[in-house]
């Protein structure tokens, strides 16, 4: 059974709704899910041992957080490139930080980016439990799941 990894960040609790929502959707394709905040990853190591990764960190002043950018100098030590991976962040506006995290993710961790998709159009503007978002998150965690 395919084992995912999910790190967040949330300030106010919608990128944590976002996370579990995704968690679902990897459990919907049958996949084995770990949800951890980005301060309970101590080590590289926590990082090894899973098949896809996803992170996600809101949007502030138009950055990923201080804590995630520390995170992915830690990340960098992990065995990760070549992984199935996925971005997502909660966000208002102009929501630079998970299109950061996934340039992060292809570009210097090496990892394998799955599209988007509906995701990509809803951009994770998840601010309240709108259903169409809840869905998004859903599926984006099922097919992140399912290129494993
Ligand atoms: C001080 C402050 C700065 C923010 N800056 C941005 C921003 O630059 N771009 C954006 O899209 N959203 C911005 N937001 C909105 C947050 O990303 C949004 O509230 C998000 O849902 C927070 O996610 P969280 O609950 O996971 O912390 C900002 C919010 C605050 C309070």
């Amino acid at each position: 059974m395919a084992k995912v990894l999910i790190v967040y960040f949330s300030r106010t609790g919608n990128t944590e709704k976002m996370a579990q929502y995704i968690a679902e959707g990897v459990r919907f394709a049958g996949s084995e899910v770990e949800l951890k905040k980005v301060s309970k990853v101590k080590s590289e190591d926590d990082l090894n041992g899973y098949d896809a990764y996803i992170f996600g960190c809101p949007t502030y002043h138009r950055e990923m957080t201080q804590n995630f950018k520390t995170f992915f100098f830690l990340a960098e030590k992990a065995a990760l490139a070549g992984k199935a991976a996925g971005a997502f962040g909660s966000y208002t506006h102009s929501g630079d930080a998970p299109k950061v995290i996934a340039d992060t993710m292809e570009f210097v961790l090496k990892m394998k980016m799955v599209n988007l998709g509906s995701f990509n159009a809803l951009e994770g503007k998840l601010q309240k439990d709108d259903a169409e978002i809840v869905k998004a998150c859903q599926d984006y965690g099922k097919a992140v799941a399912e290129t494993v």
